[in-house]
Parts: structure tokens; sequence; C-alpha cells
């Protein structure tokens, strides 16, 4: 059987596709024309001790537990790390949101340990998502990103969390990104941030902002590999069996149609 020179391209070619994809890397980025991201804070681990998460009713369990389980890790075998759970008030917040039209019970109630008007020393701040990002009245949560996205080291969002944070206007001119499922109404709250998919995280300066719930996972590890060391970060993932994602290795924006966004960031590392 002979191959034409295009028929042979063509298989090469679509062997290239796969390739790429099977490394997470995106066929069709063009690297030459990408957008440098800002150069992240230049900290070591030993100045990450305090570690804020916001709270509000009808957050994602696992966009907060999931991303705080590497850290809860590393707190046992690298370094003393202090946790606040942060919220309007010290009443419990459940992740119950306006999405309910069962009316189900199916969620714990989880403490709180200090309030928006707290004045704390946070290095890393993570904003998770939930449909409680949809609530008619965000003020009092946006109010806080806005006091303390200046203070903070490094600032993570994690999932609709960006979607919060974008309303705030705290991401203003930042590369992010966020759930691919949500992407239109999140985007929406945020014309002036500089969007990007796909990606499973994007990592621009001190903000740190990842696709959907689970990637929040793999943004943990981005930060504890960068600031820790990939020994450390391997040896934590392998403990917990888990994999993380590249930054660019993003099959959720193929499974929600979107299309690729005009800003696409230079590899961060
Ligand atoms: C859920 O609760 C609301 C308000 O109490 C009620 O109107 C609605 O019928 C309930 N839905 C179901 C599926 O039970």
């Amino acid at each position: 059987m002979k191959f034409s020179r295009s028929a042979l391209g063509a298989v090469v070619a679509s062997l290239l596709v796969k390739g790429a994809f099977a490394t997470g890397l995106h066929a069709d980025r063009d690297e030459s024309d990408c957008a440098p991201p800002d150069t992240i804070p230049d900290l070591t681990g030993a100045d990450f001790r305090n570690v804020g998460v916001v709270m509000f009713n009808g957050f994602d369990m696992v966009d907060v537990y999931g991303t705080l389980d590497p850290f809860y890790m590393l707190a046992l075998i690298e370094q003393r790390l202090t946790l606040y759970l942060i919220a309007e008030t010290l009443d419990n917040v459940t992740p119950r949101g306006s999405m309910n039209p069962y009316n189900s019970s199916f969620y714990p109630e989880f403490v709180v340990t200090n309030t928006f008007e707290d004045d704390l020393d946070i290095d890393l701040l993570i904003v998770p998502g939930g449909s409680g990002v949809r609530a008619p009245d965000t003020s009092a949560a946006e109010a806080y990103l806005q006091k303390m996205f200046p203070k903070v080291k490094v600032f993570m969002t994690i999932c609709t969390g960006s979607g919060l944070a974008a309303k705030s206007g705290v991401l203003d001119g930042h590369m992010a990104t966020t759930n691919k499922k949500a992407w239109a109404q999140m985007t929406g709250w945020g014309p002036d941030v500089r969007w990007v998919s796909p990606a499973r995280y994007v990592v621009d300066g001190k903000v740190w902002a990842s696709s959907g719930v689970t990637s929040g996972i793999d943004l943990s590890f981005a930060f504890i590999e960068t600031y820790f060391g990939r020994e450390r970060a391997e040896y934590i993932w392998s403990m917990q069996e888990h994999e993380p994602r590249e930054w660019d290795d993003d099959p959720f924006h193929t499974y929600f149609g979107l299309e690729n966004t005009e800003t696409q960031p230079c590899p961060w590392r």
C-alpha cells in the first residue's frame, strides 16, 4: 500500500497531535504569540505560615477541603501552618446554596474561625467557589477580597471562586481561569480579567487561579512544588495517590466545547 505525500503528512500530523495531547500540550497553542505571566513572588516555603480560606454558605466542599488536604499533610511533615476559616459572621456555614430544588440535606456544617472584620496576617488566601458565589448579595466577601488582595503573598482562586474574585475587581488585568461548565457566567463577571482556556490552572504573579473543583488540588501541588520543592510535593501526592495535571492539561474545556481564549500564557515554569 502506497501513501500519497499528503495522506502520509496527515497521518504524521494526527500522531503528533495525539502525542501532544498525551503529554498535556496543546497542538493549537502558538508559543511565539503567548502572553508572559508576571513573575511569581520570590519567596520560600518558610514565608508561608498563615493560610486563610474565605467561607460562605454554598461553598463547594472539595474546593475548600480538597485544596487544603495537601497543606494539611505539609503541616504535618514540613513546618507549622495555621489555618483560618474566615466568613462574614461566626455562624457555621454549609455547602447548601441556591441550587437545591430537591431540598436535599446532603451536607455537613462547617465551623468558621474568624470574621471578615478580624485583622489577620494571611500569607496565602484561598477563595473557593460553589453555588454561593451566585447568591444575590456577595458584597461582604467581595469587600474582604479587596481588603486582603494587596496584603497577601499569594491569592488563590478555586473553581467559581475566580468569579467571586472577578466581581470584586481584584483580578482585573490578571490572567486567570475558572470552571469550564460555568465559563460564560464567571467570565461575564470580570470583563477586564484576561481569561484563559484551556487551562487546568493559571499562575500570573501572585494570582494563582484554578479551573473546576478538583483542579484546586493540582494548584495546591503546584504551589507546594514551587515553594517547598518537587520532592516534597511528589511525596505528598504519592501518599494521596493522586497525579496532578499540568497547568495546560485541560480536557474539560473540550468537553464543554469552549473556544480557545485570545490570551494564551507562556509556560510559567
Ligand atoms: C422544597 O422546599 C420548598 C420550600 O419549603 C417547597 O416549596 C418545595 O416544594 C420543596 N421541594 C421539594 C421537591 O420537596
